[in-house]
């Protein structure tokens, strides 16, 4: 086990040193964008007044005739555009793909010191992250780059779900982690053809009503997702890095989108992706506090300024637990309030 003085050591000599509190940003939506379609990087820079994450896709979807193209348009995308506080990401090949080393030393040699996270995808567990992590100190220090890179896993394999608390855990690296229901259906072998979301045949029925078999029931459909949203929030919570909910693929149906999104959020998610320009305005609603919810939340800090004791508030009980929920609501307010004004004002800031 690696010891706790070495945690935070560099992992090259002249790589900057690891971050202890990871930035507080705003990252509601990641929004994809393929590097190699010339057409749709010209958009970037409008695109980067829209959304809170900017991400350089190099992975799934990119053609394989195309991936060195997609390579070289992030680099192009990287140079040319100014980013202000938009956070600009890259989802790199697979660590097992013939593109990833290529992928990893020519952006970071090209445009380290722009890039803040590099998407990892299929990770397995923390001997992915140990691998990528001092790949990179070994490029930060040859390139002198001067903050650290950091890492997002995507968990969208078995074993990924299996190792999910080690690799939330497997360096001071980790920026969080995505849910990619894609790549886990396959890997599971679960028995859909979607990209996210529900299925209509998950469910439960109803009891029959006595004396009536035949009867039509009631079918309430389930949530596949549940479970492992609720096992990432917790491995990501207790090593205090961030958890995401990954891509909805259904691009039709933007209320079934709005209600993954929402579920996510309300488990304790702060974005998304958002593969579709449609998408960001949901993700904006969704992952930005209800104001209606942030205005109770302040009645609670009001209420008991230091969270000691307990008080009633609309006949509802609150303690310091409740008042723990208030500030993670509070605090989010304030970091959407500080980035759109027009929300600060519903909120009441
Ligand atoms: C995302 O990469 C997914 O597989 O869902
Ligand atoms: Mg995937």
């Amino acid at each position: 086990m690696k010891l706790p003085r070495q945690f935070f050591a560099p992992l090259a000599i002249g790589a900057p040193a690891p971050m202890r509190e990871l930035p507080v940003r705003l990252e509601r939506m990641i929004h994809f964008v393929p590097p190699h379609m010339e057409k749709l990087r010209a958009r970037v820079p409008e695109m980067v007044k829209q959304v809170d994450v900017v991400l350089g896709n190099l992975e799934d979807a990119i053609p394989v005739e195309a991936k060195g193209a997609a390579r070289l348009g992030f680099i192009e995308m990287a140079k040319s555009v100014d980013y202000g506080a938009t956070g600009l990401w890259t989802r790199i090949n697979a660590l097992n793909s013939p593109w990833m080393l290529d992928d990893v030393t020519e952006i970071v040699g090209a445009v380290g010191d722009k890039l803040d996270v590099i998407m990892l995808p299929k990770v397995d567990g923390p001997w992915d992250i140990h691998y990528l992590d001092q790949l990179l100190a070994q490029l930060e220090a040859r390139h002198k780059v001067k903050k650290p890179i950091l890492i997002h896993a995507i968990l969208e394999t078995a074993q990924g779900v299996n190792n999910v608390e080690a690799i939330a855990s497997a360096s001071p690296r980790m920026h969080g982690m995505s849910l990619g229901p894609a790549d886990l259906a396959a890997s599971r072998a679960m028995k859909t053809t979607r990209v996210g979301g529900g299925h209509p045949e998950y469910k439960v029925l109803a009891d029959a009503a006595p004396g009536a078999p035949d009867a039509p029931r009631a079918a309430y459909q389930q949530d596949l997702w549940h479970y492992t949203i609720g096992k990432m929030v917790d491995a990501c919570a207790a090593a205090g890095i961030k958890a995401f909910y990954g891509p909805f693929g259904d691009f039709s149906d933007s209320a079934a989108c709005e209600a993954q999104f929402r579920n996510a959020f309300l488990m304790g998610c702060l974005g998304a992706w958002t593969l579709h320009p449609s998408q960001i305005g949901i993700a904006k609603t969704v992952f930005s506090p209800d104001p209606a919810e942030v205005a109770f939340a302040k009645k609670i800090v009001e209420a008991m300024p230091d969270g000691a004791g307990a008080v009633m508030i609309d006949g509802k009980m609150q303690d310091d637990a409740t008042w723990k929920q208030a500030k993670v609501l509070l605090d989010l307010a304030k970091l959407v309030a500080a980035k759109d004004p027009e929300m600060g004002a519903r909120y009441g800031f």
